[in-house]
């Protein structure tokens, strides 16, 4: 059984469909979340689900204590899901090629620090794209730009606001994101570090 440690500060969508994906079998499961918003949507849910949950602050997040607490729980992959903090360069290092991070559009377009959730979809309906999608990706020790895993693509309506298309963007993320971490963990790219190059969908 493998076990996923998600790190997420939002709603949790993708945090859940994680996890019904994986439902009660013997493949994954979730053996953490991780968040730094005591008020997140994903704590409700998680609480509910009773999965464990830790609220980190910034000095817990950068400390060694807390690489040490992640350790202990052996995870196969550390996946990010609406994680918004950028993952100190220790943590990167001690888990390489084994933490993977959404991100809603088809990077290198459209990422980069302060690039998250709405802010994403704004730029991309203002850039006026007729495109956009989403991005799993490895990630190393600068944002957004660790290697590509896949990227799946949707269209950008003439009359879309963010809302919209966060709503088809979610919609990919929920079917692609738990069947690419099974991918992972089946091929044993997430325990080899190697990895396939954007095949695209
Ligand atoms: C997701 O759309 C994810 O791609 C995005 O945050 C949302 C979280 O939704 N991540 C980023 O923007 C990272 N730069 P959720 O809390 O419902 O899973």
């Amino acid at each position: 059984m493998h076990t996923l440690i998600v790190f997420a500060s939002g709603q949790g969508s993708n945090a859940r469909a994680i996890h019904e994906y994986f439902g009660r079998g013997q493949q994954a499961r979730i053996g953490l979340i991780v968040c730094n918003r005591a008020d997140a949507g994903v704590l409700t849910w998680a609480q509910h689900a009773e999965i464990p949950t830790w609220v980190v602050d910034r000095q817990t997040f950068m400390s060694e204590d807390f690489l040490r607490q992640l350790q202990t729980y052996q995870p196969s992959l550390i996946v990010l899901a609406g994680f918004l903090w950028k993952i100190p360069d220790a943590l990167v290092a001690i888990f390489r090629n084994k933490i993977v991070n959404i991100h809603p559009a088809l990077l290198p377009d459209f990422g980069g620090k302060g690039m998250y959730g709405a802010h994403v979809h704004r730029a991309v309906i203002e850039a006026g794209k007729k495109e956009s999608g989403i991005t799993i990706h490895y990630v190393d020790e600068v944002y957004d730009s660790g290697d590509i895993i896949m990227q799946a693509r949707c269209p950008v309506h003439p009359d879309d606001d963010d809302l919209t298309l966060a709503g088809r963007i979610h919609g990919l993320e929920h079917f692609f994101f738990p069947r690419t971490l099974e991918y992972l963990l089946q091929t044993g790219f997430a325990a080899s570090g190697q990895y396939t190059k954007a095949s695209s969908v």
